[in-house]
Formats: C-alpha cells, sequence, structure tokens
C-alpha cells in the first residue's frame, strides 16, 4: 500500500467537507433571505455530512485521539478533549438541520429559517474546528507519534476509507450548482 501519512488522509477528506461546509453556507444565507431552495439539496447535505463526515469524525475519534491520548501528554489531553466537544456539537447541529430539513420538506412555518440558522453554526464550528486540527493538532501529531505509529495509522485510516471518491465528486457538483 502506498505510504500516505494519516494526516494526508484526514487532509483530504477536510478539502471535500469544506467545499460542502462553503455549499451549506450558501444555501443557508438564501433560506434566510427567503430564496426557495429544493428540499433535495438539504438533504443532500445531511447525506454528505451524516455518511461522509461523519465517517472522518469517527476515524479521528477511533484511531487519532486515543493514538496522542495514550502519550498521557496534558497538553494533548486538553486538545483531545477540545476537539471531541466539537465533534459532539457539531453532530447535535446535524440533527437540528436534519428535523429543520424535514419540516422545510413539508413546508412548515419559519423552517427555513431554522435550517438557515442551525446551518449557519454548523458551518462556523466545522470550519474553526478543521483550522484548529490543520493548524495546531495535526502538525502536534506528526512530531509526537514514531514513524511505525505513522505509518500504521495511516494504512489503518488508507483502508477505512471507503467513499471519498464519491463524496468528494457531490460536493464539487454541489458547488458548482450553488456557487457562483
Ligand atoms: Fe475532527
Ligand atoms: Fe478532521
Amino acid at each position: 500500500m502506498a505510504d500516505v501519512s494519516a494526516t494526508e488522509v484526514l487532509c483530504t477528506e477536510h478539502r471535500a467537507i469544506l467545499r460542502m461546509l462553503d455549499v451549506t453556507k450558501e444555501l443557508a444565507h438564501l433560506l434566510e433571505v427567503g430564496v426557495d431552495v429544493p428540499p433535495d439539496m438539504l438533504d443532500a447535505v445531511a447525506e454528505f455530512m451524516r455518511v461522509f463526515g461523519d465517517e472522518h469524525l469517527k476515524k479521528e475519534e477511533q484511531y487519532l485521539f486515543p493514538a496522542l491520548g495514550k502519550r498521557g501528554v496534558s497538553l494533548e489531553g486538553v486538545a483531545v478533549d477540545t476537539l471531541q466537544h466539537d465533534h459532539d456539537r457539531a453532530r447535535t447541529l446535524l440533527g437540528k438541520m436534519s428535523e429543520a430539513a424535514t419540516a422545510y420538506r413539508e413546508r412548515r412555518p419559519k423552517a427555513d429559517r431554522r435550517w438557515g440558522r442551525f446551518a449557519t453554526e454548523y458551518a462556523a464550528v466545522m470550519r474553526r474546528h478543521i483550522d484548529k486540527e490543520q493548524q495546531i493538532f495535526y502538525p502536534a501529531a506528526e512530531n509526537i507519534l514514531t514513524p511505525e505509529e505513522k505509518r500504521h495509522l495511516g494504512e489503518t485510516l488508507q483502508r477505512e476509507t471507503t467513499s471519498s471518491g464519491r463524496f468528494s465528486q457531490m460536493a464539487d457538483s454541489m458547488a458548482a450548482q450553488v456557487l457562483v
């Protein structure tokens, strides 16, 4: 298997997620100013984040956070907690977005604004979180883990990556539709 580091695998996923966050933010803006958005688009965002986005979060939780937490460095301990807290918050917001998307499809009053509000917060939480990971946490992981640990982690994450191509295409095609 090609030698790809764990953080490279995760950063590639971040690129697709960031693209979908741009789409999410734009859809939120449109709904908040009263533009009609096809309900299928909100479902597509939800599917992307629930499947591909959550697969990414789980990989970090199952493999990366424990590998770092095991080092017992207190600074890393705090960082892992902060990152886990962001993941939990993102999942809660995604649940609220899904409820609002159902209400929007049923044309219930104010569902558009509700989706817009939750989605705006979701995009902000995820974007800040990804910045934190890429600027502070992933470089720290590169420094702390041994070459052997990094190789093992990289192989494991590559093996666990199943649907990357399809979802990154999905993010690109929605971006082409929504972002001008
Ligand atoms: Fe994360
Ligand atoms: Fe991440």
